[in-house]
């Protein structure tokens, strides 16, 4: 979604403003803008430059000497009007003397905007943000300090926010407020930073205070101090951010999709360090805040996610029910949230995300938990609104992740989902023999992603092939359905073109009537009690005249079945679809290559969803 960055302190503030929004661009990117406070100038006390496009469109309409070292930052992905450089941010009230940028929705807006044009407030843009900037400058009329003016503004909206507020005449600071969207303070020597991801600042600080919903702060070069809506103090401190900068460059590859894929085999190493325990074959995860026999009382699994999240959920609810024996399924969060849900005290709800951000998911959280429920999440970014707020959790430790389509994170989610498996299995029936299993089998795990990477041109081979053709199915049976869900997901939200996952078993209950030389599928056929089922449907696609691009295992005899085959090392059975997923990865990124398109920035999607 949206990015925000501030800065207070000696330096120029435009320069590390528009670094800090080309490190959050893979948030959201259709327009990007720029406030900064200069008092010493008479003429341009406050200078604003808006771009609709890339952070380099508003870098190329910046004017040569921006001088100002108090200042703020945006980049859009609209909500609220189109993309358009009127309605970018920052927004400035009319009087000129407020700037904000916000991340989050106003679901007011359209009233405070009708009472503003009744009041003779000139709006420019369509967006509910602008409201806030005029409903500051009227609280400064009315003589309230900057802090006291947006508590008073802020009164005024219902909805979620992150703002970062300037006031022309106290170009010594940045205001700022969050509610229900992520904002944090970098804490630098004799500077501070205002951030919505620590991504835009961790070139110059690793010191990060976490504000908390209902959190106001005073950010000057000095430090901060955050109060509530109430005026009270509150004790903010700061933490050390586990990132570094060199986590954010991309390393020599083309793409930060491609770096993060194969980062894989490292990073899961990384994840499984500490965490596998071999003297009583179950994993460690002291985060779950659950005791052995708090975790028997569970006799039923609820996973909650969103998108590519959701899937894994569905892959990590089967590994429940393979090893732990009680019955699990998955939902997507977005629904989940919507349906007034009934929460059993003896279920335990498992959120998943790599952002720990997504709006739906944090709400569904909260849902469980207003009704009594426990929840644990696997989430990936440390700090994040969902690790903060579940009872428990298991931290992905996949390190940041920037290109918009997920892939390490979702690895890394399907490992999380297998250790909770294991942990719920011990206390349950799997038996110690078993335990051990699952243990070697994810130890294998890293080495078997190299071996896939290392067959990357015969997968961009199939790729390119996949890529001529208007539209295609992934298929997958039972556990493979996740993988083809998966598939196509990667697939579509990076090429464009049109990808559908279907359960292998339903092809011939009507998708068949598709099936033609022009329309190809990815078939997921591992070698398990199903391989004979899943050979017969790539039969009967074939028959048809459709391509088969089959994902199987070494010593699978497809025969005429498969126009192509895709081999991965085989695992556990359990464990299987998390190699199943890579070639998918692989074949996504390639086709999009091919075709040309701007992979790591699909068209309309942003890597944190913080809106509904
Ligand atoms: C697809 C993708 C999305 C996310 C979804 C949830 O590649 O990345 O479908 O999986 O928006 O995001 P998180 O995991 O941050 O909650």
């Amino acid at each position: 979604m949206c990015g925000i960055v501030g800065y207070v302190g000696p330096q120029q503030a435009a320069p590390v403003l528009v670094e800090g929004l080309t490190r959050l661009e893979y948030r959201g990117y259709d327009s990007a803008g720029v406030a900064v406070l200069n008092p010493r100038s008479s003429v341009h006390p406050s200078r604003v430059v808006r771009a609709r496009g890339r952070v380099r469109d508003l870098e190329a309409a910046l004017p040569a000497r921006l001088a100002g070292t108090t200042g703020i930052g945006h980049t859009r992905w609209a909500t609220h009007g189109e993309p358009s450089e009127r309605n970018a941010h920052p927004h400035t009230s009319a009087d000129g003397r407020v700037h904000v940028v916000h991340n989050g929705i106003i679901d007011n807006f359209a009233t405070l905007r009708s009472r503003l044009a009744d009041d003779g407030v000139d709006l420019t843009s369509d967006t509910d943000t602008e409201v806030v900037a005029h409903l500051v400058a009227r609280e400064l009329d009315a003589g309230l300090s900057v802090e006291d003016a947006v508590r008073a503004a802020v009164a005024q909206i219902d909805g979620t926010y992150a703002l970062a507020v300037l006031d022309v005449e106290t170009p010594d600071r940045v205001v700022v407020a969050r509610n229900g969207s992520p904002l944090l303070l970098g804490v630098g020597d004799g500077e501070m930073f205002v951030a919505s991801d620590p991504a835009a600042i961790v070139r110059h600080t690793s010191q990060v205070v976490l504000l908390d919903d209902g959190d106001f702060a005073t950010v000057t070069a000095d430090g901060f101090h955050s109060f509530t809506a109430g005026e009270e103090r509150t004790a903010r401190s700061a933490v050390t951010l586990d990132l570094t900068v060199e986590e954010l460059e991309l390393d020599g590859h083309a793409h930060f999709m491609h770096k993060e894929i194969h980062e894989q085999p490292d990073s899961v190493e990384r994840m499984l360090t500490g965490r596998l325990d071999d003297r009583f074959g179950t994993a460690k995860l002291a985060g779950l805040n659950l005791e052995p026999r708090d975790l028997r009382r569970f006799d039923r699994v609820k996973v909650l996610g969103c998108g590519s999240a959701y899937y894994v959920g569905q892959l990590g609810a089967s590994m429940i029910e393979d090893l732990a024996r009680i019955p699990a399924d998955a939902e997507p969060a977005s629904e989940f949230r919507y349906r007034n849900p009934i929460i059993e005290p003896t279920t335990l709800y498992v959120v998943v995300s790599q952002s720990g951000e997504t709006a739906d998911t944090l709400f569904a959280v909260r849902e469980v938990q207003r009704k009594g429920g426990t929840v644990v999440g696997l989430v990936n970014a440390v700090g994040s609104s969902i690790a903060r707020e579940v009872d428990g959790g298991i931290y992905l430790h996949a390190g940041p992740e920037v290109a918009v389509a997920s892939t390490k994170a979702l690895t890394h989610m399907s490992i999380g989902f297998a250790l909770l498996a294991l942990v719920l299995g011990r206390v349950h029936d799997l038996s110690y023999a078993d335990g051990r299993r699952i243990i070697a089998g994810l130890r294998a795990i890293p080495g078997q992603i190299r071996e896939i990477l290392a067959d990357e041109e015969a997968l961009a081979e199939a790729a390119r092939e996949l890529a001529t053709a208007a539209s295609l199915f992934f298929v997958g049976r039972v556990r493979g359905y996740p993988v083809a869900r998966e598939g196509a997901q990667k697939f579509k939200e990076i090429t464009y073109r049109h990808a559908e996952a279907y359960p292998t078993s339903e092809l011939k209950h009507g998708p068949l009537a598709l099936i033609s030389p022009e329309l190809p599928s990815v078939a997921i056929i591992p070698d398990d009690d199903l391989v004979e089922r899943n050979i017969t449907a790539a039969q009967e696609i074939r028959a048809r005249g459709g391509a088969v691009v089959a994902i199987t295992h070494p010593g699978v005899e497809l025969g005429d079945a498969a126009t192509s085959r895709i081999e991965v090392p085989r695992n556990e059975v359990e464990l299987d679809p998390i190699l199943l997923t890579i070639p998918t990865q692989l074949l996504g990124y390639h086709a999009a290559v091919a075709l040309g398109e701007d992979v790591d920035r699909p068209r309309n999607l942003a890597k944190s969803v913080t809106v509904e």
